[in-house]
């Protein structure tokens, strides 16, 4: 692993994940690869951008050109895909960008790997694919059963990653992730839409009832969990990296308004995201058997992660000005109304 491209690398986690790799390997040399997508941000990337190992490209990686040109000129041994559309809500709303890039671009991404004869390549996935379980946890082994565009979309460019190893021999991995969170992600998501949010003393709307679980899992241990598989993964198998914490939202709700010392009547009820899965929970046993495990506590990784968004307000304030009132207005618009 000497010339890495990072697509998607100027997002949430794959800008952690460069900035994880550059301290962690003093010979690689880290190209970013990325749209620059209303997600996709240089200011995440901004405490890399004088380090000689480290370039920016922007590009789709659903074209077959720029992607080709990416690996050749940049001569490209390893490619780790974090490229994708993201947000759940913004899936139901139009699912379009979703199936362009999570589908065809995964399968774009892996053609021209194989081409060019990548010698590793890894698609960041996620354990929506798998869908809801009552009870339990998912192994890899398990059917997908995604619910929403996204997960589907996200499922197919998981899947493909794996065809593209029993059919051509290409050395492909797949991680599939719980739900992160930590600095620099999007404040759409609900951790950071709600932290940033209290901090402006405007509503926290939660779906439903909020007993729906999610298994919270911090962006360090994240990265180091698909470094793992990078480095240690069978070729074309797939492996579970989760928190092993899981939580009720509204529990979640509260712990942070604890520790931002803001009031509970903050919170909310609104109308319930449609087909939203009630619980998410993974069984890492095959990922700890490459000597990773979750090391963050979810109490710990919270309070940083408070921190970050109460010391960088530049970071999130330029976001919430732009694109992202029309989305909120789109997503949230009614549903607060209705219960205002
Ligand atoms: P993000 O939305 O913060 O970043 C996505 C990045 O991809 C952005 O920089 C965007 O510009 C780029 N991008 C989008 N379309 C592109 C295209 N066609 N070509 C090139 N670049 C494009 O996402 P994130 O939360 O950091 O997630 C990264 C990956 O991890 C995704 O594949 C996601 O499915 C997966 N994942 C996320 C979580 C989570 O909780 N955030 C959990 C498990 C898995
Ligand atoms: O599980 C991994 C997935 O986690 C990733 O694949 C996705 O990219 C990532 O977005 C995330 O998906 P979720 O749908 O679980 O995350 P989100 O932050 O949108 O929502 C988390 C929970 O909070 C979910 O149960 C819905 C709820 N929620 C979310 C928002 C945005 C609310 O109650 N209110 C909100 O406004």
């Amino acid at each position: 692993m000497k010339n890495l491209l990072v697509c998607g690398g100027a997002g949430f986690i794959g800008s952690n994940f460069v900035r994880y790799m550059l301290k962690k390997y003093p010979d690689i040399h880290v190209v970013v690869y990325d749209k620059l997508t209303y997600a996709g941000n240089r200011d995440n990337l901004e405490s890399v951008s004088q380090d000689e190992r480290y370039k920016f490209l922007q590009g789709d990686i659903a074209e077959h050109g720029p992607v080709a040109r990416a690996l050749e000129f940049n001569r490209i041994d390893t490619v780790v895909n974090f490229a994708a559309e993201t947000h759940v809500d913004r899936s139901i709303l139009d699912p379009d960008a979703f199936i362009h890039t999570n589908t065809m671009g995964v399968y774009v991404l892996l053609e021209e790997s194989r081409k060019y004869g990548v010698e590793r390549f890894l698609q960041v996935s996620t354990d929506e694919v798998y869908g809801s379980i009552p009870q339990g946890a998912f192994r890899e082994g398990d059917p997908l059963e995604p619910n929403s565009p996204y997960a589907a979309s996200k499922a197919s460019g998981d899947l493909m990653a794996r065809a593209y190893h029993v059919t051509y021999g290409m050395n492909t991995v797949v991680t599939r992730g719980s739900n992160t969170f930590g600095p620099y992600q999007y404040p759409e998501k609900v951790l950071p839409l709600f932290i940033t949010n209290a901090l402006e003393d405007q509503p926290l709307p939660l779906y439903g009832d909020g007993k729906q679980v999610r298994d919270w899992l911090y962006v360090d241990d994240h990265c180091a969990g698909i470094d793992a598989v990078l480095r240690h993964g069978q070729p074309g198998e797939a492996y579970n990296v989760g928190g092993e914490n899981e939580r009720h939202n509204i529990d979640v709700v509260y712990m942070l308004l604890e520790l931002l010392g803001k009031p509970q009547s903050l919170i909310r009820p609104v109308e319930d995201r449609p087909g939203h899965d009630r619980r998410y929970a993974l069984d890492n046993t095959k990922t700890r058997q490459l000597g990773w495990k979750p090391e963050v506590s979810f109490e710990e990784a919270l309070k940083c992660t408070v921190e970050w968004y109460k010391s960088n307000e530049w970071w999130w304030r330029k976001i919430k000005s732009g694109e992202y009132q029309q989305y909120y207005k789109a997503q949230y618009g009614q549903r607060l109304k209705d219960i205002s």
